[in-house]
């Protein structure tokens, strides 16, 4: 198709959540201009990798994929390989030097670039650049019962191993009438969830609401029966956003909240700007408003100068805090961050040894955590047959826990059920069926991987 306007493209997301509402968003863009998407890279005219530099492994691996995309390209005349998000942005040009077969490195805040990059016309690329919140955009939501809205975009808070604020740019604010206008239209599509997402959502401001003001007002449009947000940090977590969850019974009670290390001196280093007390309060504040709050949280070993002491601090708080889950990383060093100045010091045979020993701990607590669940009564929304096992299906708690069950006849994805928990294991629980409830919402029944990571899902 040399010289010819592309019709197809594929996009693969690595990386966050951020990343897959990006690819919607680039869907979004891509339909607007006529293209259709394609479900493999052999049947595209235009191939986008949409890339995540958060540790050396997620840009290895995309490097990886980007070598098996090179014969295909050389197969497929014509055909434009674009890399796209975080690793377009950190690496641009040397990363068209070292694969001089991709065509296209473009960054988070360039999208509306691509139609005028990729020769399909002007797009409105004017409006491109560092205040980029894609406001006007209508992103191509993939089918579900659950959708992701960006209310914020960037990062200010300079954590010192983060790659994201030198990625994502400066911390901006989408306005909250543009958030409320794209949850409506989710609703009138038939989603009942919807998922607010920012990199730290307890800093939005968008000149007249904070973020606890915008939960409430997307927690009151008509159809959306859950609404989630993430990431929390912690410094900014506010008393009116713990009241908000604890007087709205449809804002979910579960907060994503890393706390990264559990030690003050580790914590300092990291420019997380809040000490372990401060965090364990936090905690205790929450949990007092909100019992049956689950908490969930990020961890990372191995960070510079990290000891055998500061590690145990670690797990202490671990251990004290009783998380619903953790995500446990090894540091990764990110070139042009503050701690890459420090020296990596921590042999990587101790930390995995450390991050194992933290996720036995942690399993360990999830277990012990979900199995207070058994004999309880729960709500779950459906999300579909589980991919695994013919005849059981995948739902949700509102605070986030996975549930398998096996209802005598199929239940539409969508629709609620009131659920006897009678099992349970660190990563699921196992119910049965008391009643369902209202009418199903959406009527496909998409399959469901009920050992997909959220960022998988
Ligand atoms: N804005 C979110 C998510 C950031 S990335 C937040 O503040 O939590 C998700 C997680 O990746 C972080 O919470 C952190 O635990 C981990 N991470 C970030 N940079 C890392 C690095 N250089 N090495 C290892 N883990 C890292
Ligand atoms: Fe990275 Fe910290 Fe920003 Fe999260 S809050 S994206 S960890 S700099
Ligand atoms: Fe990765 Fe970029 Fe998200 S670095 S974690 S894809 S913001």
């Amino acid at each position: 198709m040399t010289g010819q306007r592309p019709t197809t493209f594929y996009i693969r997301t690595y990386g966050c959540q951020m990343n897959k509402y990006d690819s919607e968003i680039v869907a979004g863009i891509l339909e607007e201009q006529g293209l259709r998407e394609v479900s493999t890279p052999e049947a595209a005219d235009v191939v986008l990798i949409n890339t995540c530099s958060v540790r050396e492994h997620a840009e290895q691996r995309v490097l990886g994929y980007l070598e098996q995309l090179r014969p295909l390209k050389a197969a497929r005349a014509g055909q434009r390989l674009a890399v796209i998000g975080c690793m377009a942005e950190r690496l641009g040009s040397r990363l068209l030097e070292a694969k001089p077969f991709v065509d296209l490195a473009v960054g988070p805040d360039r999208y509306r670039e691509l139609p005028r990059l990729l020769g399909l016309g002007d797009g409105n690329a004017e409006l491109s650049g560092e205040a980029e919140t894609y406001e006007g955009i209508w992103p191509s939501h993939r089918k579900g019962v659950s959708a992701w809205v960006a209310v914020m975009r960037g990062c200010d808070n300079f954590c010192s191993y983060c790659i994201v604020p030198y990625v994502r740019g400066r911390e901006r604010s989408r306005p909250a009438e543009s958030v409320l206008e794209e949850v409506r239209r989710l609703a009138a599509e038939g989603f009942v969830e919807v998922n607010l997402l920012g990199q730290n959502v307890n800093s939005y401001h968008d000149g007249r609401h904070d973020f606890a003001d915008l939960l409430l007002l997307v927690a009151d449009v008509e159809g959306i029966r859950r609404v989630r947000f993430a990431t929390s940090h912690p410094k900014d977590l506010s008393e009116k956003l713990i009241e908000a969850i604890a007087s709205h019974p449809n804002i979910c009670p579960h907060i994503h909240l890393p706390v990264q290390s559990g030690s003050d001196r580790i914590l300092e280093r990291m420019n997380r700007r809040y000490t372990r007390s401060q965090y364990l309060r936090l905690v205790e504040r929450i949990r007092a408003r909100i019992p049956e709050v689950a908490l969930t949280t990020d961890i990372i070993v191995g960070f510079p100068g990290e000891t055998r002491e500061d590690f145990e601090q670690t797990r202490s708080l671990v251990e004290e805090v009783q998380f619903d889950g953790a995500f446990v990383f090894r540091y990764s060093v990110r070139q042009g961050t503050a701690a890459a100045q420090l020296e990596d010091d921590v042999p990587e045979l101790e930390k995995i040894a450390r991050l194992e020993e933290l996720n036995r701990l942690q399993k360990k607590i999830s277990l012990r955590r979900n199995r207070a669940y058994v004999g309880r009564k729960v709500e779950v929304l459906v999300e579909g047959p589980n991919r695994k096992r013919p005849g059981q299906f995948v739902g949700r708690t509102d605070t986030n826990k996975i549930v398998v069950f096996s209802p005598s006849v199929p239940i539409e994805a969508g629709s609620f059920v009131r659920l006897r928990i009678v099992e349970a294991t660190a990563h699921t629980l196992f119910g049965e069926l008391e009643a369902e409830q209202g009418p199903p919402r959406v009527a496909c029944l998409t399959e469901q991987n009920p050992d997909a990571q959220p960022w998988e899902r």
